[in-house]
């Protein structure tokens, strides 16, 4: 990271209007792929403006517990809470401004982590913390941006985590999770636009 970026800096200056298309797209994606149940213990990880935790709660009953989001920037936070007044009921969602590495839970306490497009930011260490934070034969969901469609911008680039490969396809994305000692890995590239997105699914260690 270059001296002065920091996540929180340069998504504070991105969070109002950040809920833009590509974000829902991909946000609808990776819970069909995982396939959260109705009442389980959901983190939504780096969740920006809450596009994740905001299309999970609109699908849950009333008494399942909140999503928890998590994110290091406040504008970010700001911006989900203030569009989930206008969207969903109160005390859906659990919003928590911190540093999702390690993430604020006790061990083994939630089903299911989601993270969209901000492993490459967190690095590997956040993985490793996910295998801690969910129970064992929960499930990891995340989304990274394929090498060959991955055109950052300075500011970005600057915060990027070098022990995040981006895949070049989809079963590099499953190997890279492997490695880490998650199993049953799927992931799929998806094609949003002119956009690709490779989404990955993961079930925990130790569940059988
Ligand atoms: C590209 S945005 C994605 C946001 C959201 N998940 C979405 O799909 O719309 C990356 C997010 O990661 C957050 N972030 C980066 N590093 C973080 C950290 N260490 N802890 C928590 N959030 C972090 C940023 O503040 C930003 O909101």
């Amino acid at each position: 990271m270059t001296q002065g970026a920091t996540p929180a800096g340069v998504f504070d200056d991105l969070a109002p209007g950040y809920d833009h298309g590509h974000h829902e797209e991909v946000a609808r994606a990776l819970p069909a792929l995982v396939g959260p149940g109705p009442a389980d213990a959901v983190a939504d990880v780096a969740c920006g403006a809450g596009a994740v935790a905001l299309q999970l709660v609109r699908d849950r009953p009333a008494g399942a517990p909140p999503v928890l989001a998590v994110d290091v920037s406040p504008g970010m936070i700001e911006a989900g809470r203030a569009r989930a007044a206008a969207l969903v009921r109160t005390g859906a969602i659990d919003w928590l401004l911190a540093d999702a590495v390690p993430l604020p839970v006790v061990d083994h306490s939630l089903d299911v982590v989601l993270c969209a497009s901000s492993l490459h930011f967190l690095g590997g260490r956040a993985l490793a913390d996910w295998l801690r934070a969910v129970r064992p034969g929960g499930r990891v969901g995340f989304t990274l941006p394929p090498a060959t469609h991955f055109r950052p911008s300075a500011r970005f680039s600057a915060l990027l985590a070098a022990d995040v490969p981006l895949p070049g396809s989809a079963g590099e994305a499953d190997a890279w999770a492997a490695a880490y000692g998650l199993t049953d890995t799927v992931s799929r590239v998806h094609v949003l636009g002119d956009r690709r997105v490779v989404v990955t699914s993961a079930v925990t260690p130790g569940g059988r």
